[in-house]
């Protein structure tokens, strides 16, 4: 007899939430990237995790089956890499979202309600920004938007019915780091959770929940997958009642990646330690040729002695990341899109952490859903430029720049 697909679900079984691995617990950062959360096919012995193309699961009998009955639900090749994810982030669970900002919505949608208060960052990537204003405040949810490099501003912005802190560090676009573990501690006394985005600097440089997070949250778009392929988010946490009410909203709501994306950010994962490696020797090196150069403004990159967040990220990341931004000497939004169109190696495109090197102008285009007085307020210039800085030669890459620099 077939099952309706939305027929209620058995307790979980090892594949709705594989967790992290135990056998991947012993094993070092770069180990776990290479294998955690996944075998051999049992079936075939492939090496690679198969992608399991399929929305349903034959049962020899109702709710007898091998683990899995349908795919919103919970898929192999997904469950390999949420036991991948998990490992990266050394947490105990990971569930893996059809893109970044529906992980952001299952957090939202599952852990608050309407008269609930959420805290975050002024500078934080514009679609989160978007969803926070457009789509939950009108449901009643409040938000403040405070300076959280300040731990002072972060405590006076809190009250007795905020019940997240909302993290971003280093933020989009800005490289703004706060300190994860004072933040963990203020939200903590609040009796409220903590969520760190950690997108930018991905597991191999940063453990938020070792920092005192409640809950990790990734634009798997970017570090993870790193070749610019695949849209997909991912949230990691040790607390099992949010694991349960995530994979809730994941099976009501739907937002669940496709197999074949899961695949790709597997392989991507099996690279990143690697990939980190070059992204933060290119950067630092990409945003010392900047802060010497005549034509441009302020660099920021927290990798810079004198950037503000130095030395708190030198104390709780282990490298950088590979993203810097910049603003012309000339700060007009006109200098930087002509400028933009003169790098050749550095391709003008939204989004980030992909092996290429990809330009961009906040204010027209990953930031323009946030107002200008709002942008301007937030320290983000008319003339900012940001950069994912890729893995090809570093000497192009500043050959590049230099050029478009020459003409401004
Ligand atoms: C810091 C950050 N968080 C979240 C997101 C949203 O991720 P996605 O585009 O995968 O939905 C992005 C996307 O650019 C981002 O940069």
């Amino acid at each position: 007899m077939p099952v309706e697909p939305d027929a209620p679900t058995p307790p979980q079984t090892p594949a709705d939430d594989p967790g992290f691995p135990a056998e991947d617990r012993d094993r070092r950062f770069a180990t776990r990237c290479v294998h955690a959360g996944q075998q051999p096919d049992p079936a075939t012995g492939a090496i690679m995790t198969p992608i399991y193309q399929t929305s349903t699961y034959a049962q020899a009998a109702p709710g007898d089956h091998k683990g899995h009955e349908y795919s919103r639900v919970s898929n192999p090749t997904r469950s390999a890499l949420e036991g991948n994810l998990a490992a990266l982030e050394g947490a105990v669970h990971g569930i893996a979202f059809s893109s970044g900002v529906a992980g952001i919505d299952a957090i939202v949608k599952g852990g608050l309600r309407p008269g609930d208060h959420v805290v975050s960052t002024n500078d934080l990537y514009g679609g989160t920004f978007r969803l926070f204003q457009e789509v939950y405040e009108p449901y009643g949810v409040d938000f403040t938007f405070t300076d959280l490099t300040d731990p002072e501003a972060a405590e006076a912005a809190m009250r007795p019915e905020t019940k997240l802190l909302w993290v971003e560090t280093p933020t989009n676009p800005l490289l703004r780091v706060s300190d994860i573990a004072r933040l963990a501690e203020i939200a903590h006394d609040a009796g409220a959770d903590v969520a760190v985005d950690n997108t930018f600097a991905s597991p191999a440089l940063q453990q938020p929940l070792d920092l005192g997070a409640d809950l990790v949250l990734h634009s798997g778009t970017k570090y993870l997958g790193g070749h610019s392929d695949l849209i997909l988010g991912a949230v990691c946490t040790d607390a099992d009642e949010w694991a349960e009410t995530l994979r809730f909203q994941l099976k009501s709501a739907g937002a669940a990646p496709g197999p074949m994306d899961c695949f790709l950010a597997l392989r991507g994962t099996k690279t990143l330690h690697l990939r980190m490696e070059r992204h933060c020797r290119s950067a630092q090196a990409v945003a010392e040729f900047l802060e010497d150069h005549p034509e441009t403004g302020r660099v920021r990159y927290p990798g810079l002695p004198g950037d503000p967040g130095h030395e708190t990220a030198q104390k709780q990341m282990s490298g950088f990341g590979g993203m810097v931004s910049f603003a012309l000497a000339d700060d007009r939004a006109e200098a930087a899109q002509s400028f933009i169109a003169r790098t050749e190696v550095f391709e003008l495109a939204e989004s980030l952490g992909g092996v290429e090197s990809l330009i961009e102008h906040p204010a027209s285009m990953t930031h323009a859903s946030i107002p200008a007085e709002k942008r301007r307020e937030a320290g983000l210039l008319d003339s900012l430029i940001r950069l994912s800085v890729g893995v090809e030669a570093l000497d192009d890459l500043r050959e590049d720049l230099d050029q478009a620099l020459a003409a401004t």
